[in-house]
């Protein structure tokens, strides 16, 4: 059965609610209805049906709504004289199809005073909505991180951002935080017949997307502020039609100017989780895949002292695991042992152990890991070496036992600060602890020992410490 509607479903959003839908389990009772269903290859397979329908065409949009209990619809591309026709089309079609719940995309502050231009088609779409007597979802959708995609790109390679007003904060959102919102409204996340402002979690200035792309690429970018006429000139370059042109620089104008800036909770309220797609995970595709992965696991990366409230999912924290699990050990011995502390209960354990100066921060990380030793990890050697029978090795030998275990286990929790950077974590690892007392708490039996401990989290780099030197190589190399 056909329970939601998507239209315009061939564009960005229209391809991150698909995914959302399907993620949740929804494809088998979503239609996807673009007016080119080519661009909709692919997504059959996923359990979704697929029709055609263009918002000039009425009878095209009255069948594709037929039996549908929610439409989302996704606003048309065009001058305001189009896209309000259209969109009075849509919401005329889906009354008359019987759909009870329409869902539509209109932008943040629509207001016939805003800078943006095409700010009128949303007030008038909004209002007709409104006035439909359907029941209503408005999405009113802060700026998408991608229209600002070639200015990025353009940023990276020549060391400057421009933008009309460096210092003004926008409320950015991604394609794929706006359809976790837009499939809740379509799911019954939020009230009926009401207004929700799509923003991003965080607002950042063209100055401070500046500053991220400079610490991901290791190289200068300056944001720098232009006239708007520069914004015009280079949409002109472009070929865009004459409405194209001053509609996109009258949306900077506004942007510049601050009308996108106020940050809400609306997305995480609809969509059930916050916005995830923070700047910085946004703009890592500017960067060359190399210089990012180098800047990520070490020249960028510091050690965090304090942590944002954005929870480690168990399931992320598996993962890390299953890739710090592959790196080398001295006869395969894998020796380190991962204790996960998230509960409070675990963590009021843990703090009695520590140095003073390291309680007040592990108290707060969301994630602390023990980073322990087996002291009998030989006994797994006959499966994981066995091309060579070396548990007899150490099965007499304790020096050799302790100094493998401890050289191996410090491995590892090396290559677990390292794979959690790589998959967007941020670590502060600690020795500041009494073994004593939290081997006495952990590991009563005595066959575990703790190496040193790390908390895991997603950083706030208001607790960065000021950045110490690194040796030079040459005095901390040698080349025979
Ligand atoms: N908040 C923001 O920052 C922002 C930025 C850009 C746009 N928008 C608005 O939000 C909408 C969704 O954004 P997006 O990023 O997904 O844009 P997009 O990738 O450009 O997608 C626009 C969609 O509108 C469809 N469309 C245009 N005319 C149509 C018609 N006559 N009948 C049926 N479909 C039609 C397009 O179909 P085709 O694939 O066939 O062309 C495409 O699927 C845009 O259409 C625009 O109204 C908002
Ligand atoms: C094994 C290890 C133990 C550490 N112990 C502590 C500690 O007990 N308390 C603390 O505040 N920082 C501790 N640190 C953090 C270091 O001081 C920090 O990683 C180093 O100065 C580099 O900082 P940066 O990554 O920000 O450049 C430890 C780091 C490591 C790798």
């Amino acid at each position: 059965m056909t329970h939601i509607t998507i239209t315009a479903a061939s564009g960005k959003l229209g391809h991150a609610v698909a995914a959302e839908l399907a993620a949740r389990g929804l494809a088998g009772q979503t239609r996807l209805a673009a007016r080119d269903p080519q661009k909709l290859t692919g997504l059959e397979a996923q359990g979704f049906e697929t029709v055609a329908a263009d918002y000039d065409d009425p009878a095209s949009l009255r069948a594709a709504f037929a039996g549908t209990e929610a439409v989302l619809l996704i606003s048309s591309m065009g001058t305001n004289e189009q896209r309000i026709r259209q969109h009075r089309t849509a919401i005329d079609a889906a009354k008359a199809a019987g759909v009870r719940h329409v869902v539509y995309t209109s932008t943040t502050n629509p207001s016939h005073d805003s800078r943006f231009e095409w700010s009128g088609a949303h007030v008038e779409t909004e209002a007709y909505l409104k006035a439909s007597g359907l029941g209503y979802t408005i999405l009113r959708d802060n700026s998408y991180f991608s229209n600002n995609d070639g200015l990025f790109a353009q940023a990276v390679a020549t060391g400057t951002l421009p933008f009309p007003g460096v210092d003004t904060p926008v409320a950015y959102i991604s394609h794929e935080d706006a359809a976790a919102a837009a499939v809740g409204a379509l799911t019954g996340a939020g009230e009926p017949d009401t207004i929700y402002e799509i923003s991003g979690s965080q607002a950042y200035s063209a100055r401070e997307l500046a500053a991220i792309l400079s610490r991901l690429s290791g190289r200068p970018v300056e944001a720098v502020d232009v006239p708007l006429q520069a914004y015009t000139d280079q949409f002109r370059a472009l070929g865009f039609p004459d409405f194209v042109v001053s509609g996109l620089t009258s949306f900077y104008a506004a942007l510049g100017a601050g009308e996108f800036s106020a940050v809400s909770q609306d997305a995480e309220r609809l969509g059930g989780r916050r916005p995830t797609t923070t700047a910085r995970e946004y703009l890592r595709r500017f960067v060359p895949a190399d210089t990012e992965t180098l800047q990520r696991a070490f020249l960028a990366a510091r050690t965090a002292n304090a942590f944002t409230d954005r929870p480690v999912p168990d399931e992320l924290l598996r993962r890390l695991y299953d890739i710090v699990k592959w790196g080398p050990t001295a006869f395969n011995a894998q020796p380190a042992r991962f204790v996960f502390i998230r509960t409070p209960e675990a963590r009021a354990r843990l703090l009695p152990a520590l140095s003073p100066g390291n309680v007040d921060k592990t108290g707060k990380a969301p994630v602390t890991v023990i980073v322990a030793q087996d002291t009998r990890f030989f006994e797994h050697l006959p499966t994981q070496f066995p091309a060579y029978d070396a548990k007899p090795l150490f099965e007499g030998n304790a020096a050799l036992t302790e100094a493998t275990a401890l050289r191996n286990s410090s491995l590892q929790g090396a290559y677990f600060i390292v794979a959690a950077r790589l998959l967007g974590l941020d670590v502060g690892p600690m020795s500041g602890f009494d073994a004593g007392k939290l081997n006495a708490e952990f590991f009563p039996d005595g066959r575990w020992q703790a190496n040193f401990v790390i908390n895991v989290g997603y950083g706030d780099p208001s607790g960065n410490r000021p950045r110490g030197p690194r040796l030079d190589a040459d005095t901390a190399t040698q080349f025979l």
